[in-house]
């Protein structure tokens, strides 16, 4: 497939629909798990411009910052701190429409006013990372189109842990 999206919709569900089936070819054509987390993280900001779109890796009772769009952010996040250690060991897609409001939440950046944080799960279903999504809009994502959207794009990285 050519390096370059096709992105016409105008709303944000219309382009995660346009979105998916180009980065499920472009990620079916690579088996690299770095390569693959990075196209995604860049295709997500390429196509919505979110503030700070990445991924951290489970390695040990850590998260570890893994590809990413945005500014510099933390390196390593604590199991069950923050959103992000919240989400991995909930095993559960978290929507914080208000950070500020977030008992524990981790600001990587202080402009960062909402955010949401799904679970990437390995083939055979444990939790080894997340996506986290982050917004300089208070209550940006929703749990009707940001959750189950990304919950599906998150799917197609299963293969990538075996
Ligand atoms: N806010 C996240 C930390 C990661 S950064 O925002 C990139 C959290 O509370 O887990």
């Amino acid at each position: 497939m050519a390096e370059q999206l096709i992105l016409e919709g105008s709303t944000r569900e219309e382009r995660y629909r346009e979105l998916y089936p180009q980065l499920q070819a472009l990620l079916g054509a690579e088996t690299d798990r770095i390569a693959n987390l990075a196209n995604m993280a860049a295709a997500f900001r390429q196509t919505f411009g979110f503030f700070w779109v990445g991924f951290y890796l489970v390695s040990g009772r850590e998260l570890v910052l893994g590809p990413f769009q945005g500014d510099i952010a933390c390196t390593r996040i604590p199991y069950g701190r923050g959103v992000c250690g919240d989400a991995w060991a909930k095993g559960m897609s978290l929507v914080v429409p208000d950070v500020d409001s977030y008992p524990g939440h981790i600001a990587c950046s202080s402009l960062s006013r909402s955010e949401i944080v799904v679970p990437i799960r390995s083939v055979r279903g444990e939790v080894v990372g997340v996506l986290d999504v982050d917004s300089q809009e208070l209550g940006d994502f929703t749990e009707e189109i940001d959750r189950p959207w990304l919950e599906q794009y998150v799917g197609l990285l299963a293969p990538l842990f075996p």
